[in-house]
C-alpha cells in the first residue's frame, strides 16, 4: 500500500483536530480514558493522550483495516518473504512462540527448538567451570538487545555469572573492561549474525589473545562457515539463521549472554513474554490490537501532525537502555525513503527517537519538551509494583511519572507568557504490573509488531539496512591510510588525513 491518499485523508483530520487542544479533545471526550486504553497480559497502556478525535481515530482504524494488517502479520509469522530486498523471512516470532502456520514455519521453529540442547550444555559446561565473568562481544542487534535485557533485569540474575558488555572498536573499551577481569575465569562470546563485522572482529582478535587459548572462546553466529574459518570448533558455536533480523534476534542464541545472566527458566520467561504479545497481534481484532494501535499513533504524529522525533521515557531506572535498544529497531528498520517497489516514499518515515529515564530528564531536557518550539510526542513506561522496599521512593516516581504525562498534554495558561505551558503534547504511556522476564518479553514484541505494522502502512522494508553499507565500505577504503601512507581522493579527507598524521 501507498501511504499518499492516507496521508491526505489524515491531513484533511489532523487540520480538525489541531484547533483542538488536547485538554479540550480530552475533556470533550467522556468516557475517553476507559475507552483508549489496553490490557494485554502484564501491560496497560493508555493512548488517551493522543492528539485525536473520535473521528481521527476511526480513520486510523480504517487505515489499518484497507492496509491489511491482520493478513500482513499472518504474512510475517507464516514465514513469507517479508524482507524483499534480500528475499527473506523475518521470523523472529518463531523464536518463541508457535503462532507461525506452514511449513516454513515450522521448519523455523524446529531449528529454533534444536540449539536449546546445545546452549544448555554450554550453560552447564561454563557453569561447572571457574568461569565467573562473560564478554559478549558484539554489536549493533548482536549487542543492544542482550545488553538491555541483562540490565534491565539485573534483579532477576540468578548471580552465577557477571555478563559485561563490548562492543566499540575503540579500545579504549577494551582496555577498561579487561583491567579488572581474570583470563583464565572469563569466558567470551563473540555474537555476529554475519562473522564479518569490522568491531567484532577486531575485538575478537584483542579478547582471544588476551585468553590465551581458545577454550573458553565461544561464537554465535548464522555463518558457522565463516566462525569455524576463525578457527572455532563446532561444539563452541551456537548458531542462528538468515530468517532472523540482528535487531530482532535478542530472541535466538544472540541472547545467549542474557540466557547466562538469567538462568534458562527466566530467560524462557522473556521468551513467553514475547509469544503472549506474538499470540495478540495475529489474533486480536484491529480495534483491540496494542501494536496496531501504537504503530497508528506513530503514523500519525509523524504524518498528520508532521512530528520529527520521539521520545521514549521509561519511568524505571533498570530501563535506561531502553531508548537506545529502541533507536535501532525503530531508526535501523523504518528509516527508509523508498516503497518496497523502489519508487520513492510520499511522506515522511522514521522519526528521530532518543530518550532518557525519568525522573533525571526532567531536570536536563524536559524543560524543551514543556515550553520549546516543537512538540515531542513520547512513550512513558512505568513499573507499578518495583523490587526495592522503599515505598516513598516508588511513590514519587509514580507521581512524577502521572504528574509529566499531564502537563505534556494539558499544559497550563499563565498571564506572564514564560510561565506558560502550551501542552498538546500527546503521549502513550505504558504501565508494566512489575518488571519481569515476562512483562519485559511483552513490552519489546510489542515494539517489534509496532514497527513491523509502521512499514505495511509505509510500505517500506523493515528488514533491511542498505543505509548503514556506504559508511563501512568508505571505511574499510580508508584504513590503508591511517596504518600506513596511501593516498585518498576526497579533497576534505585527505585535509582531515594530513592534520592526523602532523599530530599523531
Ligand atoms: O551495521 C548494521 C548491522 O548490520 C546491524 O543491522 C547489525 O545488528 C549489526 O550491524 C551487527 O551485525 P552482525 O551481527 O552481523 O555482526
Amino acid at each position: 500500500m501507498r501511504c499518499a491518499p492516507w496521508i491526505d485523508r489524515l491531513a484533511a483530520h489532523a487540520g480538525r483536530v489541531i484547533d483542538r487542544s488536547l485538554l479540550q479533545l480530552i475533556f470533550e471526550d467522556a468516557g475517553r480514558a476507559e475507552r483508549m486504553c489496553l490490557r494485554v497480559g502484564p501491560i496497560h497502556a493508555s493512548f488517551a493522550r493522543q492528539r485525536v478525535d473520535a473521528s481521527a481515530w476511526q480513520a486510523l482504524i480504517d487505515m489499518a483495516h484497507v492496509a491489511g494488517l491482520p493478513a500482513a502479520f499472518r504474512a510475517l509469522v507464516d514465514g513469507a518473504k517479508v524482507n524483499g530486498t534480500e528475499q527473506r523471512a523475518a521470523l523472529h516470532t518463531a523464536l518463541r512462540s508457535d503462532v507461525g502456520r506452514g511449513p516454513v514455519a515450522a521448519a523455523a521453529r524446529a531449528q529454533a527448538l534444536a540449539v536449546l540442547p546445545q546452549a544448555d550444555g554450554l550453560a552447564a559446561q561454563l557453569a561447572a567451570s571457574d568461569v565467573i565473568d562473560v564478554i559478549n562481544v558484539g554489536i549493533g542487534g548482536s549487542d543492544l538487545g542482550p545488553r538491555f535485557v541483562v540490565d534491565a533485569l539485573r534483579e532477576h540474575s540468578d548471580g552465577r555469572f557477571r555478563v559485561h558488555f563490548l562492543s566499540n572498536v575503540d579500545a579504549h573499551a577494551a582496555q577498561h573492561l579487561l583491567r579488572s577481569l581474570e583470563p583464565r575465569r572469563t569466558a567470551v562470546i563473540l555474537v555476529s549474525k554475519t562473522f564479518s563485522t569490522q568491531e567484532t572482529l577486531i575485538n575478537g582478535g584483542i579478547l582471544r589473545a588476551w585468553l590465551g587459548d581458545d577454550s573458553r572462546l565461544f561464537a554465535v553466529s548464522a555463518n558457522v562457515d565463516r566462525a569455524m574459518a576463525f578457527g572455532l570448533p563446532p561444539k563452541q558455536i551456537l548458531p542462528m539463521w538468515d530468517w532472523v533480523g540482528g535487531r530482532y534476534s535478542l530472541w535466538s542464541a544472540v541472547g545467549f549472554s542474557a540466557r547466562l545472566a538469567l538462568g534458562a527458566s527466566r530467560f524462557a520467561e522473556l521468551l513467553a513474554g514475547a509469544a503472549e504479545m506474538d499470540e495478540h497481534v495475529v489474533n486480536a481484532p484491529i480495534e483491540a490490537s496494542l501494536p496496531i494501535w501504537h504503530a497508528l499513533t506513530a503514523v500519525w504524529n509523524r504524518n498528520a501532525m508532521g512530528l520529527a522525533t520521539h521520545a521514549i521515557l521509561p519511568y524505571d531506572d533498570r530501563l535506561a537502555r531502553l531508548p537506545a535498544f529502541l533507536q535501532q529497531l525503530v531508526m535501523e528498520s523504518l528509516g527508509k525513503s523508498v516503497h518496497n517497489d523502489g519508487s520513492a516514499v510520499d511522506g515522511a518515515t522514521a522519526p528521530v527517537i532518543w530518550g532518557a529515564p525519568g525522573t533525571d530528564s526532567q531536570h536536563s531536557f524536559f524543560q524543551a519538551l514543556h515550553q520549546g518550539t516543537d512538540s515531542v510526542p513520547a512513550d512513558f513506561i512505568g513499573v507499578v509494583r518495583p523490587d526495592h522496599a522503599y515505598p516513598l521512593s516508588h511513590a514519587t516516581l509514580l507521581a512524577n511519572l502521572l504528574a509529566q504525562s499531564e502537563a505534556f498534554a494539558n499544559g497550563a495558561e499563565h498571564a506572564d507568557p514564560h510561565r506558560r505551558y502550551p501542552g498538546s503534547r500527546p503521549n502513550t504511556l505504558f504501565l508494566l504490573d512489575a518488571l519481569t522476564p515476562h512483562s519485559l518479553g511483552a513490552l519489546l514484541a510489542m515494539y517489534e509488531h509496532s514497527v513491523y505494522a509502521q512499514s505495511v502502512l509505509w510500505g517500506i522494508n523493515a528488514f533491511d539496512q542498505w543505509g548503514v553499507e556506504l559508511g563501512k565500505k568508505i571505511a574499510g577504503d580508508l584504513l590503508p591510510a591511517l596504518t600506513g601512507s596511501a593516498d585518498v581522493a576526497d579533497p576534505i579527507t585527505r585535509q582531515l588525513l594530513a592534520e592526523i598524521r602532523a599530530r599523531r
